[in-house]
């Protein structure tokens, strides 16, 4: 009885403690209910508006009122019968960082009790599935994301599965400061305030002024006891801001050597990478007798030593740098002088998500929105424009052979044939700057043809007829359609004065047929000639578009890394000092930012190919992120001098280390581990990139070694995306390096990660070998053929680099030998993934290890940051 009043007592003068918070920056949309209407929600106070607003299609329906037994948000959604993308677009502020998140209640609205699956996609991002255990189960998506633009959307994609619906978005800015990744966004994996007592609910706004839910159903199968403050306190926050509810409550191992373990699943995706965030907070007041102190471990080894939580005040910890998926058990542990066992409070877990798809450039999507909204277009035309392809808009068709570069994409192709319009050609078309095709034919057009129809310079194609168009057709779009650079219908627009052309907008293969059909009439023969003499001069002017194309545009990279003015380049080289290197594409400079080195790429402008190659090189660096790749620092991109910063590798590459110049020898197991740094950097590209990426330069030369000899891989310039739904390869101009370069690939043109692997098991060769690839014999005997030859007289030692002395175990070398023999085989399906030989290298140096009795260091570095207003003295200062 008294423990009961005790909790009620408890829990009243915790709701008297909330902060006085507002709800600035919320964005709390109710899907479903009446446009314009709002209403704030009793239990949190929560404003809730209309969806209406943020999107025009879809239905609005409720669930019945005996499934009501969820707070009011959920009483209404709204679905999506027609269309396979439906997108809610909504304003942001650009730059800040957000938590969002979807929810869905099915409740059976629409009494089938059939459970829908479905796709939550952000932008032109797969987000997630959204599947239902049950009818009366809510599913809630979370993800905290910075948007680039100032505005987002949220689709639903129908997959054949059933209707898509949703009940509520909820965006809740966040502190920039706070939940950071090096990388990607961070998708909600679970949230729990440890030893919660009330277990009915979840704690979130207004105790939570960030509005992160704090589950309590966590249940430990290990036994643990609840600790919590005695009186209400305000707990003294750091900037994650945990609220003092959460907070005042812990828990503890019953047994004070036991450790407080956190374990989740392995994912299904051994790529996947997460951050921890673990919150403490001292509850009890200690005895001067009494101490806490703890350390933390992941998978038993050391993660942080010595935690001591402060009183009544907050400390975040987590892992700056993403560790993987698989098997992961966080141990919180006593600490040898500690008095009392460990204690948690609250802790997070997040997926790092990478979203690599690009979107349509800014310029156009305002003026296709312009178009949209001049024309009152009811098609489905929500989303991007043009990403993802699958559901680019109808009607258009965008610049897809730069999609895989990660270029913004460009509208080319607006037809909105046949679709009603009224009024006069919207001045927005003179905003899409890559217009190549034109096709406003059957509508109800009226007004005069604008001029900016001839400065469009892609534009070759307009079809203006059956229109109302009036006026003159000026005289610039009758030149260009005579210089043979346009096609121009302007027919049966029955109040167009002066010249109309009228021209059968037919192709090539069509004409026979056509000439066939009304044979005889001679205006026919006069058009065949006409066109025939447009194609001639379009080939000419092609040839002069390429040339002039020297422009320079790095739009997509704008806010996201450091850009740096040429001077500051000239500055951090002192003046091109000291040079590193030279490409096909320019010179690599040292540097220093403050006191860090750096590496700066040139582009030399004179390399015109070079510079395409240097541009996806720039588009992907943004996206990707590894261990084993260099990492990005910045660009320069001041008018024609552009640069790429990338951090500074003080060892340079691995070639120079194999070479016989070399002074330093490298050992076998430095060998092994480049080798196996190399393959994860590889591995990672093909299989923790969507869409995978085929890095195409594999070679000793870009296998980059840092101050700790750990290899990271260089030079994404000849990468080349790989579409994953459209088969198993791509065609591509043949790039590379000789004697790297898959045989079959070079043979086929057809282009898949096999021909990575290839090239990386030439750099295994080299490593075990340390011969050039190519011998400088006049046969040019290839190091694959001599290893091969080798092989057959059963010589290992032979092969293996004398300068070695036999300090190595033959079991070790063997397999590498057979992995990189496999690598390079001629047939592609011989070959393994990156995958395998990733594991069959590590085997390779447990095997070397073995003998020599090392303890081989798989974890990644793990470094630790602290957030806490007043308690980072009290933890120990060897962690930063
Ligand atoms: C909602 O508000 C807008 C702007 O005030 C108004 O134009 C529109 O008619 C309203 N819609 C309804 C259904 O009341
Ligand atoms: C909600 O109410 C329905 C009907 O009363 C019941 O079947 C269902 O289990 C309840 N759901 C929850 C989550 O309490
Ligand atoms: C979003 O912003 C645009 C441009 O600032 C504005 O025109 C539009 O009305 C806004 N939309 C909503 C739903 O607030
Ligand atoms: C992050 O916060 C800092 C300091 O408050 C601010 O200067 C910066 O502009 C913020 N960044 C973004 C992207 O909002
Ligand atoms: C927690 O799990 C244990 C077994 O692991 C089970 O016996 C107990 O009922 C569970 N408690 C709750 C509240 O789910
Ligand atoms: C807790 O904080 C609120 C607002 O910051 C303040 O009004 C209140 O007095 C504080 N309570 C205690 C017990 O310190
Ligand atoms: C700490 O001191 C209290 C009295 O202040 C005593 O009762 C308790 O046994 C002491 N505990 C230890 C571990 O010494
Ligand atoms: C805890 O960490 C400290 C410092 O890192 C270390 O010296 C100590 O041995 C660790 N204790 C345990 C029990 O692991
Ligand atoms: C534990 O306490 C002893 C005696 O006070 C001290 O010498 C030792 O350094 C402490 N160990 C740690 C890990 O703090
Ligand atoms: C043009 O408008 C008229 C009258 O509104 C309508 O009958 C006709 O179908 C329209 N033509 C086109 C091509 O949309």
């Amino acid at each position: 009885m008294s423990w009961i009043f005790m909790q009620f007592l408890f829990a009243l003068n915790l709701m008297l403690l909330v902060h006085a918070m507002d709800q600035s920056g919320f964005i709390s949309i109710d899907c479903g209910i009446p446009e314009n209407s709002s209403y704030t929600e009793s239990k949190t106070g929560i404003k809730y508006i209309s969806d209406a607003r943020f999107i025009d299609t879809g239905e609005r329906k409720l669930v019945l009122p005996n499934q009501r037994n969820y707070t009011q948000p959920y009483w209404s959604l709204r679905r999506f019968p027609e269309g396979t993308r439906n997108c809610y677009k909504i304003n942001v502020t650009s730059g800040m960082r957000y938590l969002i998140r979807a929810c869905f209640f099915y409740g059976n609205y629409d009494g089938y009790n059939k459970l829908p699956e479905f796709e939550l996609h952000l932008g032109a991002n797969w987000w997630d599935t959204v599947k239902f255990k049950d009818a009366a189960t809510d599913k809630k998506k979370e993800l905290i994301y910075t948007p680039l633009r100032n505005n987002i959307h949220v689709c639903l994609v129908n997959i054949g599965s059933g209707i898509p619906f949703i009940s509520t978005i909820e965006l809740r800015p966040l502190p920039n400061e706070t939940y950071q990744t090096q990388m990607g966004s961070l998708e909600l994996v679970s949230r729990y305030d440890i030893g919660q007592i009330d277990t009915r609910r979840g704690y979130r706004y207004p105790y939570d002024p960030f509005d992160r839910i704090w589950s309590s159903s966590y249940n430990s199968s290990d036994d643990w006891a609840r600790l919590r403050t005695l009186s209400p306190v305000n707990f003294s926050e750091n900037s994650y801001q945990l609220p003092s509810i959460v907070m005042s409550t812990a828990a503890t191992p019953r047994d004070v050597y036991d450790p407080l373990n956190i374990h989740w699943l392995p994912s299904y995706d051994s790529n996947a990478q997460y951050h921890i965030y673990m919150h403490f907070a001292e509850v009890e007041k200690l005895q001067p007798n009494q101490s806490r102190q703890f350390n933390i471990t992941r998978n038993g080894k050391l993660f942080l030593g010595l935690v001591t939580p402060s009183y009544w005040s907050t400390a975040t910890i987590c892992n700056s740098e993403a560790f993987g998926g698989g098997q992961n058990t966080f141990s919180i542990l006593k600490a040898e002088n500690s008095s009392l066992p460990p204690i948690l409070n609250a802790f997070e877990i997040y997926k790092v998500k990478e979203f690599l798809y690009s979107d349509t450039n800014q310029e156009d999507i305002d003026a296709i929105t312009n178009i949209k909204e001049t024309y009152k277009i009811r098609k489905n035309w929500q989303g991007d424009p043009c990403s993802p392809q699958a559901y680019s808009w109808e009607g258009l068709n965008c610049s897809y052979q730069s999609y895989h570069a990660y270029e913004p994409l460009s509208i080319i192709t607006l037809n909105l044939s046949s679709n009603g319009l009224t009024g006069e050609i919207a001045p927005s078309i003179s905003d899409l700057a890559k217009i190549k095709t034109l096709d406003l034919s059957n509508n109800n057009l009226t007004g005069t043809i604008p001029t900016f129809l001839s400065q469009l310079p892609d534009l070759n194609f307009i079809n203006l007829e059956k229109n109302k168009l009036t006026g003159s057709v000026p005289v610039e779009l009758i030149e260009r359609r005579n210089d043979g650079l346009l096609s121009l219908s302007l027919c049966q627009n029955l109040n167009l004065s002066g010249y109309v052309p009228c021209k059968l907008k037919k192709k090539h293969n069509f004409l026979i047929l056509e000439l066939v059909s009304i044979f005889g009439t001679s205006i026919l023969l006069l058009t065949v000639a006409a066109i025939c003499f447009w194609g001639l001069k379009r080939k000419r002017q092609h040839g002069d578009v390429t040339a002039a194309k020297a422009t320079i545009q790095l739009g997509s990279l704008e806010s996201t890394k450091r850009k740096f003015t040429y001077s500051e380049i000239l500055k951090i080289t002192n003046n091109f000092e000291r040079t590193l290197g030279k490409g096909g594409f320019g010179t690599v400079y040292h540097g220093c930012i403050d006191k860090t080195q750096v590496a700066i790429k040139m582009l030399s402008l004179s390399a015109v190919q070079g510079f395409q190659q240097f541009h996806a090189e720039v588009d992907l660096l943004m996206r990707v992120h590894h261990k084993n790749l260099t990492s990005f620092v910045g660009y320069c991109n001041d008018k024609t001098r552009v640069g790429l910063v990338y951090e500074y590798m003080c060892n340079g590459n691995l070639q120079e280390h194999l070479s016989d110049v070399s002074s330093n020898i490298l050992a076998w197991e430095d060998r092994l581990r480049i080798a196996i740094d190399a393959a994860q950097g590889l591995e990672y590209l093909h299989y923790g990139c969507k869409p995978p990426i085929i890095h195409r330069d594999i070679k000793s030369t870009n296998i980059l070694l840092n101050e700790n000899f750990q290899a990271k891989l260089a030079d994404f310039g000849l990468s080349k995306i790989f579409p994953t739904n459209d088969g198993s390869h791509v065609s591509t101009l043949v790039a590379g390096t000789p004697g790297y370069l898959d045989p079959e690939y070079y043979l086929s043109n057809r282009l898949n990660e096999k021909s990575d692997v290839y090239s990386f098991g030439i750099v295994l060769l080299e490593i075990i070998t340390s011969r050039p690839v190519l011998s400088k014999l006049t046969e040019r005997i290839h190091i694959s053929q001599w290893v091969g030859f080798m092989l057959e007289k059963g010589d290992i030692y032979s092969i293996v680099d004398s300068r070695l002395k036999e300090n190595f175990n033959v079991n070790s070398v063997w397999k590498a030998v057979e992995i990189a023999m496999a690598c390079v085989s001629p047939n592609v399906i011989k070959r393994p993934i990156m995958s395998q030989v990733v594991v069959e290298l590590k085997e390779s140096l447990v095997t070397e290890l073995a003998q020599t009795k090392q303890e081989y260091e798989t974890e990644s570095r793990i470094s630790i940051e602290i957030m806490s207003s007043n308690s980072l003295a009290m933890l120990s200062p060897s962690i930063r």
